[in-house]
């Protein structure tokens, strides 16, 4: 088996599938208040043809796939995908990032399916905050829903919680403390600039570094996290002393983890992105809707994971912000 290795030898082994541009909230970081131009349906990848890409990256070493949107519950049959995804021989880590919404009600349905774990936006813990911040009066939704996937063995949760300064930074805190009380890992991450992220400013973004200082002034020292067990990601994760969750920092902006990336996504509407902050992006639909082998199908992965870029350029002059939106590529 030959595994998708790239340039700067770095081993892409999990596969990121958008499965939808479509969201039932519109956070202001991540989509116009008017919402987006949303794809046209029929191009929008059937699940036969994800199915198809997940089997064939699988076969070349990807083991850990994540489902994200849009929101990837508001599609129609998305526990169905879920349960065949979870077949594919090779596929160890199958997790879904979601906004929590209709997470109630799905839980048990996505443990069935065979879905490993899920991780959950959540940027405040307040009534009024959380609506201006997603346009959306959900947070009693999104906290049951937590609940509800930790009960249903959807573990560890993840909670992600994008940092804005002057805006949320200062529930940092509490959000922390949650990793006393919880078994969540709770993860702090930079606000990254998109497309769709008008108000970016650097100043808004609070480096990670800065928030371990302030949460270890205010709570106790945190100490690292035992990263044998769980799974690697871009989070440097830490914990409080005999806390049952732990507390995470995704640092894209003041400290990133390029060198470690081993991740390839494919958008809702068929096309591999090589980088998250890179427009360079390979079509495969075209391959999948006209009668192409597997081998066509496998070269183009190939093609994709050759032109990985060997870092992003957010803190250069040359960047330039990316086409699409969070929404339409999925984090
Ligand atoms: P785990 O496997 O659970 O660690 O998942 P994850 O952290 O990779 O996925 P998740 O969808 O929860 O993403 C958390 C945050 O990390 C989001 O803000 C993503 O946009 C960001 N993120 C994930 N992968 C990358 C990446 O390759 N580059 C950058 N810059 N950010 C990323
Ligand atoms: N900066 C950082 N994280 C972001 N996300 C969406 N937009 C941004 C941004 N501009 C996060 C969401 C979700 C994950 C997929 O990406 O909060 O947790
Ligand atoms: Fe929807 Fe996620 Fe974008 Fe918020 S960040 S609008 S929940 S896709």
């Amino acid at each position: 088996m030959e595994e998708l290795k790239d340039t700067y030898q770095r081993r892409i082994d999990y596969l990121r599938i958008s499965v939808t541009d479509r969201c039932n909230l519109r956070c202001v970081y991540c989509m116009p208040p008017q919402g987006i131009d949303l794809m046209e349906p029929q191009g929008i990848l059937r699940y036969e043809e994800l199915m198809r890409v997940a089997r064939i990256a699988a076969g070349h070493g990807v083991t850990k796939i994540r489902v994200t949107g849009g929101e990837p519950l508001v599609r129609k049959g998305i526990g169905e995908f879920l349960r065949d995804l979870s077949s594919i021989p090779g596929i160890d880590d199958l997790s879904l990032t979601t906004n929590g919404v209709l997470l109630k009600e799905y839980s048990q349905r996505l443990k069935d399916a065979g879905l490993k774990r899920v991780n959950v936006s959540l940027d405040s813990m307040n009534r009024e905050r959380f609506l201006k911040m997603t346009r959306g009066d959900n947070l009693k939704d999104v906290l049951d829903g937590i609940e509800t996937a930790h009960g249903a063995g959807l573990v560890p949760v993840k909670i992600n919680m994008v940092v804005i300064k002057d805006f949320n930074d200062d529930e940092v805190v509490d959000f922390a403390r949650l990793s006393l009380e919880k078994p969540y890992h709770v993860r702090f991450i930079e606000y990254m600039p998109f497309n769709s992220s008008e108000g970016w400013q650097r100043d808004k973004c609070l480096p990670a570094r800065q928030l371990k200082e302030v949460i270890e002034a205010r709570i106790a020292p945190l100490e690292p996290a035992d990263t044998s067990r769980g799974c690697a990601g871009p989070a440097r994760r830490f914990k409080f002393r005999d806390a049952p969750g732990e507390v995470g920092f995704i640092s894209p902006v003041s400290e990133h983890f390029c060198g470690s990336c081993n991740r390839l996504r494919l958008t809702a509407d068929g096309k591999l992105r090589t980088c998250l902050f890179s427009d360079n992006e390979i079509d495969i639909r075209a391959a999948l809707r006209d009668g192409s082998s597997d081998g066509a199908v496998e070269a183009l992965l190939f093609k994709a994971v050759k032109e990985k870029p060997e870092r992003h350029h957010i803190n250069e002059n040359i960047f330039k912000r990316c086409s699409r939106t969070m929404s339409l590529i999925g984090g």
